[in-house]
């Protein structure tokens, strides 16, 4: 018996990979964050499969329904929206697996961050440009940055910003990041990503806060600040190169 951690991608159904399908379709037990991930993919668990929306259960009660499949020997798909690996509170559930004795796997999925970026039409990495993207979220209460990790803090480096959780604060976002970053700098958001409602917005750190509220956006969104997304004038990557070493 295993469970799966199984990245469901940011919302289209077809955005899962063809490994986490192939997992769901044979687990016979599904957890699913129900807020995020796109329902049309429980039609993929085989007839009969035990299907548990996990929006109202707490960690104890996640975990009670892993030990249940682990003692009838029943594997576990465990669907989380985007990827695993960034903001999807896998590492408390892996922890207490481990303290169990259950086993566990990692399927990745494609991340809200990667599916912004097709929605803009956008690489995130240009030459010269930028080199670096930072995955980040604002402080709430609930979970407060750890030291170092305030805005202001990766302002300085310049970098491309992707701000998970934080559509309806872009207000203290757009403060922080305005002397590191300037008015002028191109910034984005991206809601509902691959979904039949997605919106783009596209403008710079100076208007974008209007932008949000203008159209409402609070939540499912991400923020994307950074000169990589007005690039224009840049050389071409060494990759293709015809002088480059084979
Ligand atoms: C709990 S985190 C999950 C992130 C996820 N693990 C990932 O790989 O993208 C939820 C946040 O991710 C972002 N997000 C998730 N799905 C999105 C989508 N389809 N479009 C835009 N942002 C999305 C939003 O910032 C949202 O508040």
């Amino acid at each position: 018996m295993t469970v799966y951690f199984i990245g469901a991608g940011p919302g289209a159904a077809d955005l899962i990979t063809l490994r986490g399908q192939r997992t769901l379709a044979a687990c016979e037990v599904c957890l699913y964050a129900g807020s995020l991930v796109p329902t049309e993919l429980l039609a993929e668990c085989p007839p009969g499969a035990r299907l548990v929306d996990t929006a109202d259960l707490n960690l104890d009660q996640i975990v009670a329904e892993f030990a249940r499949a682990h003692e009838e020997g029943r594997d576990v798909a465990r669907l989380h929206s985007g990827d695993p690996s960034v903001f999807s509170a896998v590492a408390e559930q892996m922890r207490r697996l481990d303290a169990l004795g259950i086993p566990y796997q990692i399927v990745p999925g494609v991340p809200a961050f990667a599916a912004a970026a097709a929605a803009l039409g956008r690489e995130l990495t240009v030459p010269t440009v930028g080199q670096t993207v930072i995955l980040t979220r604002v402080a709430r209460q609930a979970t407060p940055m750890p030291e170092g990790e305030d805005l202001a803090t990766l302002g300085r480096s310049g970098a491309l910003l992707v701000l998970h959780l934080a559509a309806r604060y872009v207000d203290s976002v757009v403060e922080e990041l305005l002397p590191h970053y300037g008015a002028d700098c191109p910034a984005a958001v991206v809601a509902m990503a691959s979904r039949p409602d997605e919106l783009v917005l596209r403008g710079t750190l100076g208007d974008i806060a209007d932008q949000v509220k203008a159209h409402g956006v609070l939540r499912t969104a991400v923020i994307l600040v950074g000169r990589t997304l007005g690039a224009e004038q840049f050389p071409d990557s060494h990759l293709y190169s015809t002088d480059r070493c084979r």
